[in-house]
């Protein structure tokens, strides 16, 4: 699927949002390690400034803000016009997890889920399409997850979320793709970070944040509306979907803990 590449990151004017932590803090790392501008921005306004430093201070904007606060986000959007002119990659990183069954399910954590993972996207896009669509150029890059496929066990809440990102991205490709803005559908499997250091079972196809960030990296420089890795668990995931729901059913129960 043909759509605008970023070819070379120097000078880019990239926003990561969800950049505190695991595959945020890896992608705007290597976004920083290949001159781009990047504003970074999350709660943990330490770890945002930890990153900056590590990197001439000029490349970087520190703009903490909760994906929950609409206004916190308009501020941010705000202050990278004000500074750079514009954004050149809005990538929202920023997602929460909680594992949830059936026996434990409650409207609190589905509630917080949800407007973290789904509102907390469509709040940034939102704020930062407007001036994408006028200068005509821009690009929009979401990470979901490959648990929103199909359904995937503990993952009551969380799996809804990462399954509406993917129908936001394609939908949203529609709209943008004619106007020459890109839109990046990024779907990791099982990476090592923070949220995934509570899991209490074997992850299959594990891999490290900085290999998450170099697959996103290279996808958004080659063009990808569908980003997702490692293909080997991402690509058998793909496969599982097609099937018949009694066989798909079967497969999870014997390859899941449950
Ligand atoms: N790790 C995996 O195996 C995996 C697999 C598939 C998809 N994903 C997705 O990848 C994304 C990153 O996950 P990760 O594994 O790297 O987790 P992580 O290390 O826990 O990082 C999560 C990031 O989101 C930020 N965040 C969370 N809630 C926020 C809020 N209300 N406002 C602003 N920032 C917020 C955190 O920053 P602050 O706490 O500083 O705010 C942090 O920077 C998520 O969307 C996740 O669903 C992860």
């Amino acid at each position: 699927m043909k759509q605008v590449a970023i070819t070379n990151f120097a000078n880019q004017r990239v926003w990561v949002i969800g950049a505190s932590s695991g595959i945020g803090e890896a992608c705007a790392k290597a976004l920083l390690q290949h001159n781009a501008k990047v504003a970074l921005s999350s709660r943990r306004i330490e770890r945002l400034e930890a990153i900056a430093k590590a990197f001439d201070p000029s490349q970087s904007l520190l703009l903490p803000v909760d994906v929950l606060n609409t206004a916190a986000i308009r501020n941010a959007h705000q202050t990278i016009i004000q500074q750079w002119g514009g954004i050149d990659l809005l990538l929202f990183v920023s997602g929460i997890y909680i594992p949830l069954r059936a026996d434990d399910f409650n409207i609190e954590d589905a509630q917080k889920t949800v407007d973290s993972n789904i509102l907390g996207p469509m709040r940034a896009v939102a704020t930062a399409l407007p001036d994408m669509l006028k200068a005509g150029r821009g690009h929009i890059a979401i990470v979901g997850s490959v648990a929103g496929y199909s359904g995937l066990p503990k993952a009551l809440a969380y799996g809804p979320t990462k399954a509406a990102m993917i129908n936001f991205c394609e939908t949203l490709f529609y709209d943008l793709q004619p106007k020459g803005i890109g839109v990046h559908m990024i779907s990791p499997g099982f990476v090592a970070t923070e949220a995934t250091a509570q899991n209490d079972f074997e992850m299959p196809a594990l891999i490290s944040a900085e290999e998450a960030a170099k697959e996103i990296l290279q996808g958004i420089q080659r063009g990808e509306f569908d980003i997702h890795f490692p293909k080997r668990f991402s690509g058998f995931l793909k496969f599982l979907r097609i099937l018949p729901y009694p066989i798909y059913f079967w497969i999870v129960r014997k390859f899941v803990k449950i």
